[in-house]
This record gives C-alpha cells, sequence and structure tokens, in this order.
C-alpha cells in the first residue's frame, strides 16, 4: 500500500527513521512551522508508523535559600570566612554582630559547620579544621546549573541541596518522544489544501482542487480538565425559563435580619422556625429599615392585624427580636426586601425572580445539607388565582422535562391558601417534593401598600438537578459526588 504523505509529514517520518527515537523537542526544530509538524506526529500516530513515549523527567528549581545562596553565599559560608578573619570563643555565639548574618543564622550555621566537621572546639575556641572553600564552590555552581536549567554534574551536592530546606524543590515535567515502528511506502503529495481561504476560491476552479483527507472517526483521547458544574448549569436553565417569561431578577443578602427573613412577611415571632434548630443566628444585631412607618406597621400588623381585618398575634411585638442577624433561610427575604422597593406601577404589575444561596440548621443526610440554593419567584397583579398559580407551576416544570405534578394543600404563615407540588421521579418511582408556593397574606402585604394580588413560589434547586439528571444529590455535589459522571455528564435535552 502506498500512503500519500504532505511534504511536512514525508520530512518527519524520515527524521524519526533516520534517529529511530527523537524528542519532540528536536523534532519542531526541523521545520519553521510547528503545527505542522505536530499534525504530521498525529498522522504518523494514527497510522501506525510511530510510537509515542511520554516519560516523566525530574528537574529542580531554586526555592527561597537557594536564591539567596546563590548571590549572598551560604550562612554557614558567611560564618566560616568570619572565622577565617576573627578570633571567636564558644561563649560569644549568641552575642555576636555580623554584618549580613542575623543572629539565629550565627547559631544555625555555627550547627552546620560542626556537623560537617569544618571546624572544631579547643579550649573553647572556635578552630577551622579544614578549607571549605570547594565544597561550597561545589555547591553554588550546582545551584547555578539549577538556575540555568543545566545538566546537574555534582550528584553530591544535588543531595546536600536536597537536604537542606527550601533551597531547591523538585518538579516533574513531561518528556515526549517518538519511537520509529514501520517501514511504509509513500507518495508526497504537493499541493494539498489543509484550509480552504476564499483567496483560494478565488483563484482555482473548485472542481480541481485537491483536500487533505483528515481521519475524522477517531475520537481524541479525553481531557482531564475543568468544565461547568451540572448544579450551575442548572442554575443558568432557571435562569433562562424566568427571563423568557418576563421576569425580572432580585438579589439580597446572604446575612438579613430576622425583619426581613420573618417578620415582615408575618411569620410570628414564636414561630417553630425561629429556633436555633433551624436557624443559624449570629452573634451581632443588625439595623432595621429607617422608614418608621414600616417598622410600625409591621409591628402593628404584628399585635392586632392593624387596618387588614386580621386580629393579629395578639402579643406586643419585640422590636430587638427583629434585629437579630442570621443566615436567610429562605430567599423569600430577599422577595420582600424587592416588594418594599418595588415602584408604585411595580406594585400593582410586576414579576420577580431570585437564584441563591440559603442557609438551614439541619443535620447532613442524604438529601439535607446546611447550605443550599432557592429559587424563587412572584408575580403581582389582578385576578390571580390558586389555578393560575398551579398552571404556572405544571408550565414551568415541564420546560424541565417533568410533566407529572401533582398537588396538595400546605401551611406557611404568609401565604394563604398554601399549595405544595410533587413531581413523579422516573428513576425512582416515586414521587419527590418540588416546590411550596401560595397567595401572600394580606398581612403580609399591607406594610408595603401592595392591595393587589401577589402568587408566589420557591423551591430547592438541588431537588430540581435531581429530576433533571436523575441522580441523588450526592452524586452531583458534596464529597460523595460521583467524580466519573461529573466529568462525562452529559446534559439532557429539554423543551426549552
Ligand atoms: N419560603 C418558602 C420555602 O422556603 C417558599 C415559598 C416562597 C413559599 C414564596 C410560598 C411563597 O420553602
Amino acid at each position: 500500500m502506498v500512503l500519500n504523505f504532505t511534504a511536512i509529514e514525508a520530512k518527519v517520518y524520515e527524521e524519526i527513521k533516520k534517529q529511530k527515537e527523537i524528542d519532540l523537542d528536536y523534532l519542531l526544530a526541523i521545520d519553521e512551522s510547528k503545527d505542522k509538524i505536530r499534525r504530521a506526529v498525529e498522522t504518523l500516530k494514527s497510522q501506525g508508523t510511530i510510537e509515542e513515549v511520554i516519560e516523566k523527567e525530574p528537574f529542580y528549581e531554586l526555592d527561597c535559600n537557594g536564591i539567596d545562596a546563590l548571590e549572598n553565599g551560604f550562612i554557614d559560608e558567611r560564618f566560616y570566612n568570619y572565622l577565617k578573619e576573627h578570633e571567636v570563643s564558644i561563649s560569644q555565639i549568641n552575642s555576636l554582630e555580623i554584618s549580613k548574618l542575623k543572629k539565629e543564622e550565627v547559631v544555625l550555621a555555627f550547627g552546620i559547620l560542626k556537623k560537617e566537621q569544618l571546624i572544631e572546639i579547643i579550649d573553647g575556641k572556635i578552630v577551622l579544621r579544614k578549607d571549605s572553600s570547594e565544597k561550597y564552590d561545589e555547591l553554588k555552581k550546582t545551584l547555578q546549573q539549577i538556575k540555568n536549567q543545566e545538566k546537574i554534574i555534582s550528584l553530591n551536592a544535588l543531595e546536600e541541596l536536597q537536604k537542606r530546606k527550601e533551597f531547591i524543590v523538585k518538579k516533574e515535567k513531561q518528556k515526549k518522544s517518538y519511537k520509529f515502528l514501520n517501514l511504509i511506502n509513500y507518495e508526497i503529495l504537493e499541493d494539498q489544501i489543509l484550509y480552504l481561504t476564499p483567496d483560494i476560491l478565488k483563484s482555482k476552479e473548485i472542481s480541481n482542487l485537491d483536500f487533505k483527507e483528515f481521519e475524522v472517526t477517531k475520537l481524541p483521547v479525553p481531557k482531564d480538565i475543568g468544565r461547568i458544574h451540572p448544579l450551575r448549569l442548572v442554575f443558568r436553565q432557571i435562569r433562562e425559563v424566568y427571563l423568557e417569561m418576563g421576569f425580572k431578577e432580585m438579589k439580597g443578602p446572604y446575612v438579613e435580619t430576622c425583619f426581613w427573613n420573618m417578620d415582615a412577611m408575618f411569620i410570628s415571632q414564636n414561630h417553630p422556625a425561629r429556633d436555633v434548630q433551624d436557624t443559624f443566628y449570629l452573634e451581632k444585631k443588625g439595623d432595621l429599615p429607617k422608614d418608621q412607618e414600616l417598622i410600625s406597621k409591621v409591628s402593628e400588623i404584628h399585635n392586632n392585624g392593624w387596618n387588614t381585618g386580621s386580629t393579629g398575634y395578639k402579643y406586643v411585638w419585640d422590636l430587638e427580636m427583629a434585629k437579630k442577624l442570621v443566615l436567610r433561610t429562605h430567599t423569600t427575604a430577599t422577595t420582600y426586601r424587592t416588594l418594599y422597593n418595588l415602584s408604585k406601577e411595580e406594585k400593582e404589575n410586576s414579576k420577580y425572580f431570585c437564584i441563591d444561596k440559603v442557609f438551614r440548621n439541619e443535620t447532613i443526610d442524604f438529601s439535607h445539607l446546611p447550605e443550599f440554593h432557592q429559587a424563587e419567584g412572584f408575580i403581582i397583579g389582578d385576578d390571580l388565582s390558586l389555578g393560575d398559580l398551579m398552571a404556572f407551576i405544571k408550565e414551568f416544570f415541564k420546560k424541565f422535562g417533568i410533566t407529572k405534578v401533582r398537588f396538595k394543600p400546605t401551611y406557611n404563615p404568609y401565604t394563604e391558601p398554601s399549595v405544595e407540588a410533587s413531581g413523579y421521579h422516573e428513576k425512582t418511582k416515586t414521587w419527590l417534593e418540588l416546590i411550596n408556593a401560595g397567595i401572600f397574606r394580606p398581612e403580609s402585604l399591607a406594610p408595603f401598600g401592595i392591595n393587589k394580588t401577589v402568587i408566589a413560589w420557591g423551591f430547592g434547586i438541588e431537588r430540581l438537578a435531581m429530576f433533571i439528571y436523575q441522580k441523588p444529590i450526592k452524586d452531583i455535589h458534596g464529597d460523595e459526588a460521583n467524580l466519573d459522571w461529573l466529568r462525562d455528564y452529559v446534559v439532557p435535552k429539554t423543551e426549552i
């Protein structure tokens, strides 16, 4: 069989044939275009003409003490040189003033010289034993070789430098080389076109063009590289769905006052969700909004229902309790901040969503983490009903491929009626709770001057991810995440 080669393929082939085995660096020097050489190597590899050999090669780099020693000499060398000119007794060791040597370095240097038997103590005096200049020259020469990435000549010196702390660091680099395997017959095809450019199209007749053939059936070796986490993709998908439906995004802080996390939405100050078991409290207290009118409306609503017709909780609302700082337990804190800041028009008609992190003081188990993500939203408008809310929820989850959804009544202090929806999880053939929703109670809207109907909902994003990927959450993220899957997962198609 005669293979068709480009000129560069032939050149690479001949070179490797001649050398039998050749380093990549050497091979890359045989032609100007390194890309062409690499491509030729790949072609020859795939034909089985040559074989790639990858070896790990150790090399060294200077560390901080190595750099210093190369510039200023070793500290023991400096001390040795000082001893050449000064008579020093052992009792002086701790009090010597030597330029460029700190006190603790003198002691260290003394220790090294002693160990290396370059000095001895005679009658309390430090006496030099043998000339050390050769040894230091060799160490410095080796440091210089390391600095220049040259071949290291003295293995003794290398060993000593490795023993000394922070003089050199050992690293590894990959060395690629190519081995010649098989003789083949080839023919050089000049003028084969690799890339079609506008110029070629303009100057030649298309039917006469001779294109280089590409091997397109072989897949490249998968690389271990970072990629977008599947959970992050779910965030993106949710955001896209909301934006397409005309929602605006809202953002709020992780650290919240109880006022925004609970009081403003008419959660009673005795509610069990306020317990330390459920909520992470911080030590310090936060500031309440400066708007005194808002504070007194919220207070009245809790005490006696204010103008809403409700009786409220019939207690005395505690301002200090509302100042406590917590890690937001739900993104509904952000919803209520947003309700407060809406323009007059938006208080009649608007749609907002939030995708963010929340915190709950949960014991970690297979379906609970103390940190997780919620996506929530609300719609303010006329004539909105529970039916609208349920239709919205169905429509929303359909976009993520969840078509079997069922509802049941539930309870929230700030919504009435409240509804919980579950979705059918195909993999485990079970119904899993998906979303909590409802119509905001008038007591939770009156302080913000909102008289329209507000339908609202919130759901755990990790839950939705379990539906999308049909996997338990522990496989998707956390310590036990399934790394093989994270590396190779395919993003499922949705109806977006
Ligand atoms: N805050 C609720 C939760 O954390 C979700 C929710 C938001 C329910 C808005 C009703 C309305 O589960």
